[in-house]
């Protein structure tokens, strides 16, 4: 497996691969892996098979943090992600530093040298994870369209653990034409329900036993929902109140919506989508659903 650490190299070997006919999958990824990001590096070597080459992106994005957020703290091991990556079966991983992927930031004294070029998904963005974190997407955004102009993949794999932000990569590469198929994969969970996230190692034993109400109230909307309508903001309430009812939980938001449309609906139905974000402590969790 090789090491990419520079733009430069990981353009030129990507465009070698596709002169001898080799596809290319990436998996875009803030390291700190665990069996979530395995499981889209096997989707992704399934999706190239014998013919192409997978690559993993580890790089946390600044772009994507608000100042309040995790950036500093964000857990980084890169050893631990290499062998991962390994074991999995990537052909390459590539881990840009901050000042190759933003080298004008550094000069940000004089605007007009600041990097000033974003994409921008601007309907599927107005709701969730938009909302709650404004400046959000817009990094998500940029960045994958900068590793797909570096990486050069005609597959790119999302996990659907970031349901929003996989339906708005999928709005961008519709909208700009990037030549990629993205593929989605489930979510995968710790056997007692738990979303895997990176950010799990943040809670603490406490916490962990609080952040379970998370998969457990969306096994609640799914015992209630049925092909009748349920108004949402009842049901919302009072999965509200069954979530604080746990020691050191808060609600962001629930969201009843239209999984395709990300439209949010008055009643819930099976089919409908659920996403919440629920502060434990400190550590912010999210986690969805079809009903
Ligand atoms: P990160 O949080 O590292 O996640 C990388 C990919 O792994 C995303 O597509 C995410 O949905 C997927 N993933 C995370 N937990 C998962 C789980 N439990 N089951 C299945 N897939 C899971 O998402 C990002 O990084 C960044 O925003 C990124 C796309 C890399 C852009 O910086």
């Amino acid at each position: 497996m090789k090491h990419i650490e520079t733009i430069r190299e990981m353009q030129s070997l990507a465009l070698g691969w596709k002169r001898s006919g080799l596809s290319i999958a990436l998996v875009p990824t803030m390291g700190a892996l665990h069996a979530g990001h395995v499981s889209l590096i096997k989707c992704a070597c399934q999706s190239v098979q014998l013919s192409g080459k997978v690559v993993v992106s580890i790089y946390v994005n600044p772009l994507q943090f608000s100042p309040n957020e995790d950036l500093a703290k964000y857990p980084r091991d890169l050893q631990k992600d290499m062998r991962i990556c390994q074991e999995a079966g990537a052909d390459a991983v590539f881990t840009p530093t901050d000042s190759l992927m933003y080298p004008f930031e550094e000069k940000s004294g004089d605007p007009r040298l600041k990097h000033s070029t974003y994409a921008v998904e601007e309907t599927l963005t107005q709701s969730m994870e938009g909302v709650a974190r404004p400046t959000h997407f817009k990094g998500v955004t940029t960045i994958v369209a900068k590793l797909f102009n570096i990486v050069l993949p005609d597959y790119a794999a999302f996990g659907n653990k970031d349901f929003q932000q996989a339906a708005v990569i999928q709005r961008m590469v519709r909208d700009l034409n990037f030549p990629v198929q993205i593929i989605r994969a489930p979510i995968i969970r710790e056997d007692d329900g738990l979303a895997l996230s990176s950010r799990n190692i943040y809670l603490s034993t406490e916490e962990r036993k609080s952040a379970l109400c998370l998969n457990q109230a969306i096994k609640k909307a799914k015992e209630k929902t049925s092909k009748d309508g349920l108004p949402a903001e009842e049901l919302k309430l009072e999965l509200k109140t069954f979530i604080e009812n746990n020691p050191n939980t808060k609600v962001d938001y629930i969201e009843f919506f239209n999984p395709e449309t990300l439209s949010p609906v008055s009643l819930v139905s099976t089919g409908t989508q659920i996403a919440l974000a629920v502060f434990v402590g400190k550590t912010r969790l999210i986690d969805n659903d079809t009903l």
